[in-house]
């Protein structure tokens, strides 16, 4: 979707909000996948309500984009526009054991700046790509740790109510990748609050979950991580894999060989070609099994 009303672009500059007509956005997602719209970049947090009350006078439909890493975009010119947040220097502020990042900063950055200043406990995450943001809003988690253990307060633009509220944890359900946040809240910041260890221990912890990621894992190739969630007490990966479906491919999307619940694009897959491998593995186990696998990744349809 294009931004062409001049007023409309003239009121976005002065809200410091920087306009990038005609992305394409497998250039913004780790699949690679993903067809072409405009971007709004966020320089302010205040300048979001204003922002939204514009977009939604002109009836444009956004999304708001984290890291791109558990997410599959549609193919071609797409019908909403993308808001993305650029991080503040600094994006990560510590106070004692508490941790205030921005929900633009990078996660794995922010696991080792805790490190070097001896603030563990989110060592499983440190192979996991995307933004502080895009982990919060999921509950994103690795190796018995997820992120929603250690959050204090969250800020956030509620679309409910326009306008930026603080949450403290307590008012936040976090479970197995699933958060009470509704989908159109965006994470604007949070705190977080961090058990003290020496970097050495952290280091240390940090390594092992690296091996075991690479040992596991397609770290090099395009995917989203993985693309359904753990149905309870089952490995959907382990299904998949005793389906002998590792390998099966749909135009250049395929079942990883390495982890058969991490779908790669082996080329230049598009999303009509992800969205069938989804849905023919899932079938597939589904008839096997009896078990309905969901989705993790998180898909924009066109
Ligand atoms: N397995 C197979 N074949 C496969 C893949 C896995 O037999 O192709 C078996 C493994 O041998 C193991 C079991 O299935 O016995 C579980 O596998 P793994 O330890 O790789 O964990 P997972 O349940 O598949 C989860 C998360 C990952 C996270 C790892 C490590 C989900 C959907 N996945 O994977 O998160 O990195 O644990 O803690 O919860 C992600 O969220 O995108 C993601 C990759």
């Amino acid at each position: 979707m294009r931004l062409e009303d001049r007023q409309l672009l003239a009121s976005i500059a002065a809200l410091n909000v920087e306009h990038k007509p005609g992305v394409t956005l497998s250039e913004y997602t780790s699949l690679g996948i993903g067809g072409t719209t405009d971007l709004l970049l966020i320089k302010q947090h205040e300048s979001i309500p204003g922002l939204l009350q514009l977009l939604d006078d002109k009836k444009i439909q956004q999304k708001f984009l984290g890291g791109g890493s558990n997410l599959l975009v549609g193919d071609g010119e797409l019908p909403w526009i993308v808001l993305q947040l650029l991080s503040p220097e600094p994006d990560v502020v510590l106070d004692g054991n508490l941790a205030r990042v921005d929900a633009a900063a990078d996660l794995g950055r922010t696991v080792t700046y805790c490190a070097k200043h001896d603030l563990g406990g989110m060592e499983g995450l440190i192979g996991v790509p995307g933004t502080v943001g895009g982990a919060l809003r999921m509950n994103a988690g690795a190796y018995g740790m997820q992120i929603g253990s250690y959050v204090r307060e969250v800020k956030l633009y509620r679309a409910a109510t326009r306008s930026i509220e603080i949450l403290r944890d307590d008012q936040i359900s976090f479970e197995y990748r699933h958060t009470s946040f509704a989908p159109d809240d965006m994470m604007l910041a949070v705190t977080l609050e961090l058990p003290s260890k020496s970097y050495q221990e952290i280091i240390q912890g940090i390594r092992i979950c690296n091996e075991k990621r690479r040992a596991s894992q397609p770290l090099g190739q395009k995917s989203a991580g993985c693309i359904f969630k753990n149905p309870p007490d089952a490995s959907a990966g382990r299904m998949i894999d005793e389906l002998g479906l590792k390998g099966l491919s749909v135009g250049d999307a395929r079942v990883s060989d390495r982890h058969a619940n991490f779908f790669v694009n082996a080329g230049s897959a598009s999303a009509k070609d992800m969205l069938a491998l989804i849905a023919d593995v899932r079938d597939r186990v589904q008839k096997a099994y009896g078990v309905k696998l969901e989705n993790e990744v998180v898909v924009w349809h066109a």
